[in-house]
């Protein structure tokens, strides 16, 4: 664990699942940085190999097409369990460009203030 102890990584987590905060995409704290248009990870590509992403509590996360260039919001059908893979950096490179990297972003919308405001109203 390098410079932190067991101890250490204990307490993060312990105060990463208690935090009274919301936990968004990219696990932003929606409660500092939830305002609308807010950008919590600007538009990219990821250096790894692949980025597997679950379904989010939180909407926000856009991709683009690389046939058509167009911006999609991602959205999981609301039943079953499903996986967004996306190919990072790492599988461009090993593909010699022939799996290109996903550019993608994560910004606060209509749909994550929706979903906040559900939320704190159940929290209620
Ligand atoms: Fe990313």
């Amino acid at each position: 664990m390098g410079q932190y102890s067991k101890h250490h990584f204990v307490e993060y987590y312990i105060d990463a699942v208690d935090s009274p905060h919301l936990l968004g995409p990219t696990a932003s704290d929606l409660v500092k940085y939830g305002q609308k248009d807010t950008i919590l990870a600007g538009f990219h590509t990821d250096l790894n190999c692949l980025t597997i992403h679950g379904r989010s509590r939180y909407p926000g996360l856009n991709i683009w097409a690389r046939n058509t260039g167009k911006r999609i919001p991602v959205r999981f059908p609301p039943i079953g369990r499903y996986l967004l893979v996306q190919a990072g950096k790492q599988i461009e490179h090993l593909t010699g460009g022939l799996i290109k990297a996903g550019f993608h972003e994560v910004v606060v919308n209509e749909a994550t203030l929706q979903v906040i405001h559900y939320r704190n109203l159940s929290c209620k």
